[in-house]
Formats: C-alpha cells, structure tokens, sequence
C-alpha cells in the first residue's frame, strides 16, 4: 500500500464520483453536492447530458458554486421545492461506519442538509481520507451561525463544545452563501453525536450543523486498491 501521504487523492475522488452517477437514470431530479469531489460528479453528469445518454436530468444545486459549474456543463438547474430529488451525490469530509457523517468544510452545509433531506437516496463519494472509526478523529465540526450576535453565538457554542474558532480565512469572516458565518468546533471523539446535535440546534444563534446523521443511502469510497462500497 502506498503511502497515504504521497498519494495523488485527485483521481481516486474521480473514480468514486463516477461511480455514484452511474446510479442516475434519464428523468431523475438530481441534488448537486459541493466541493472537490462532488465536482467530479458534476461534470460527469454534464458529459453524460451532452452525449445524449442521460435525457430529461434536472440538477438542484447546493452552492453557488456547484450551480455555476452544472449550468457550464450543460445541466439544467432549477432552485429547490418541495418535491422530492431522486438521488443526491455529494461528498464529506468525515464518513463513519455507520455512515454517519461530518460535512461543510467547504462552507455549503445548509444548502446541502436542505436538499440532501429531500433526496430518497443520499450517495457519498469520497477518497480514503475521509473514513474515521468516530465522529470527530479528524475533522472541526463545522456549524452555520447568524451573523447578527455572532459573538455571543460563539460564547454559547464554547460552553458546549469548547475547542474550536470562527472560520476566519483573512481579515473578515468566512461568509457562506446564506450570508451567515461559520464556527468550526472541536469534537470530543466518542460523545452521544445525536444528543449533541439536539444541543448544537436548540442553541439560540445556530442556524444549522454540519452533523448529517442517518442520511446517507451509502458511500463510494476510493482507494489506491479500488473502490470500496459502503452501506
Ligand atoms: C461542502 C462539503 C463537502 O462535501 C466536503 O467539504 C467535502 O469536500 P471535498 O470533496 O472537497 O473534500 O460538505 O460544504
């Protein structure tokens, strides 16, 4: 096995995307995931509309950014409502073993857990990084908080879980695409996740968590020795 290090992860969050839209038939609403993986995704889906093998696709985009990107490569997008999306594919930057996952690294968690609640089937694509044995081994939990009060949100989120720090990439706060900010929490590895999530949401300020627990359908997981499926 190589070492993780060295590893290219590019080609291997490719593969795992491909997989997972090979899920996706003609007609299906489609739920657009963000980030680095689910770009793969995107673009697959676009190459696949051009050619003519998937017909009748509509994509729900869970950023600006994947809206932007599947409108270049052809997807029709169309803004979430009520109906329910076929499939959703997105990726996540912690992936339990019960599937369970951490995700908004890349800032898009509200969007994603809005339309990612309304997919029949959740599918995650990920390289091999991603696996944690618990919730927390690697990843800040990252939770959308309102801007108005922001410090007083922070000072309520530190009596919970008291590691962590405003996202604050240069001079001025991360601003997500709901016009929010985001505190990136340390998670204590091993704690009740779903008694924390009840907590982290009855918390005044809070707007959303990058917890999704019990959403996910199953998980494409690449590695240098293959694609692993998890379920
Ligand atoms: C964005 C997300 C992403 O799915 C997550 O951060 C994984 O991104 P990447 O595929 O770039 O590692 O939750 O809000």
């Amino acid at each position: 096995m190589p070492d993780p290090r060295t590893v290219d992860l590019e080609p291997l969050k490719k593969e795992a995307a491909l997989r997972a839209v090979a899920l996706i038939e003609s007609g299906m609403r489609v739920g657009l995931g963000t980030g680095s993986t689910a770009k793969y995704a995107i673009e697959e889906i676009g190459r696949r509309v051009q050619n003519g093998e998937l017909t009748g696709i509509v994509g729900v985009a869970t950023s600006e950014a994947s809206d932007l990107l599947a409108r270049e490569v052809g997807i029709t997008v169309e803004p979430l409502d009520p109906r329910p999306l076929d499939i959703a594919i997105d990726g996540a930057d912690e992936i339990a073993p019960n599937l369970d996952l951490i995700k908004g690294l890349g800032g898009a968690l509200l969007r994603e857990k809005l339309t990612e609640v309304q997919a029949r089937r959740l599918i995650i694509i990920a390289d091999h990084s991603k696996i944690v044995g618990q919730i927390g081994e690697k990843s800040p939990l990252p939770i959308e908080i309102a801007r108005f009060g922001f410090l007083s949100t922070v000072e309520r989120l530190r009596q919970i879980v008291p590691g962590g720090r405003l996202r604050q990439p240069g001079a001025q706060p991360y601003v997500t695409d709901n016009g929010n900010y985001i505190y990136d929490a340390q998670l204590a590895v091993g704690g009740d996740i779903a008694a924390l999530e009840r907590q982290l949401k009855g918390t005044l300020g809070v707007v959303e968590t990058g917890l999704f627990l019990g959403m996910a359908e199953r998980a494409f997981v690449a590695s240098p020795d293959g694609v692993r499926e998890l379920s």
